[in-house]
C-alpha cells in the first residue's frame, strides 16, 4: 500500500515534527511527510524539515486580511502536495469551522494534557496548580471547538510533588514523541474507525494495570 501523505503544520520548535520525521525514516513506516507548513518564519522546525529534505512552505497569517484568506493559502498548498492527513504539531493558530469541516477526520492534533482536562494554553502550570496526580498527552481528530474531538491515543504520566512546569513539560513531551507517530501509524494502517464520533481501533488493547499516584509507602 502507498504511504499515507502527511502535512505537518508547525509554529515553532518542531520537536513533534522531528518525532514524525524520525518515524518516517523507517522504510516500513506507512506514512511519509509530503509538506511542512509554518505560519511563522525562521522557526527551528523549518530547519528540521530542511535537514530531512522535506518541502517546506511558510504561510504567514499576518500577510492575510482575514482567516479565510490564510486558510485558502493553506488549502492550496495542501492540495498541491496531495496531502491526505494534516497533523497539527504545535500549530498556534485557531482554524475556522470551514477548514475543520473540509478536513473532517483527516486532521489531527497533539495536545499536552489528558483531554478533555486542561484544554488551552499554559497546561502544565494549571495541572500543577490544580494538584492533579496524573497528566499526559492526547492525539485527537480535530473538531471546531479548541482541543476537542475523538481521541486516538493518550499517554499518562505522573505528576511528582516537586515538579515545576518545565520538568513536567519535559516528561510529557517525551511521551508526545511516542504517541504522535503511533497515532499516525494506526491511521495509515487503516485501523482507526470513527463510530458515533468516538475512535475505535482495530486490534488494539490497553495496558492491564491501573496506575496509582502516590504509590503506597
Ligand atoms: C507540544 O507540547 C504540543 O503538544 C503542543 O505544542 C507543543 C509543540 O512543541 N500542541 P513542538 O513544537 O512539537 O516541539
Amino acid at each position: 500500500m502507498a504511504a499515507l501523505k502527511l502535512a505537518v503544520l508547525i509554529s515553532g520548535r518542531g520537536s513533534n515534527l522531528q518525532a514524525l520525521i524520525d518515524a518516517c525514516a523507517d522504510p516500513l513506516f506507512p506514512a511519509t511527510i509530503a509538506l511542512v507548513i509554518s505560519n511563522v518564519p525562521g522557526v527551528a522546525g523549518l530547519e528540521r524539515a530542511a535537514r530531512a529534505d522535506i518541502p517546506v512552505v511558510v504561510i504567514e497569517h499576518k500577510a492575510f486580511a482575514d482567516r479565510a484568506g490564510f486558510e485558502d493559502a493553506l488549502n492550496e498548498a495542501l492540495a498541491g502536495a496531495g496531502v491526505e492527513l494534516v497533523c497539527l504539531a504545535g500549530f498556534m493558530r485557531l482554524l475556522t469551522d470551514g477548514f475543520v469541516s473540509r478536513w473532517h477526520d483527516r486532521l489531527i492534533n497533539i495536545h499536552p494534557s489528558l483531554l478533555p482536562a486542561f484544554r488551552g494554553l499554559h497546561v502544565h502550570e494549571r495541572v500543577i496548580a490544580y494538584g492533579a496526580r496524573f497528566t499526559g498527552c492526547t492525539v485527537h481528530f480535530v473538531r471546531p471547538a479548541m482541543d476537542d474531538g475523538p481521541i486516538i491515543v493518550q499517554a499518562a504520566v505522573p505528576v511528582q510533588c516537586d515538579d515545576d512546569a518545565d520538568i513536567l513539560a519535559a516528561r510529557v513531551l517525551a511521551e508526545e514523541h511516542r504517541v504522535f507517530p503511533l497515532a499516525v501509524r494506526l491511521i495509515a494502517e487503516g485501523r482507526v474507525r470513527i463510530e458515533a464520533d468516538r475512535v475505535v481501533i482495530d486490534g488494539a488493547r490497553g495496558p492491564a494495570n491501573a496506575l496509582i499516584n502516590p504509590e503506597a509507602a
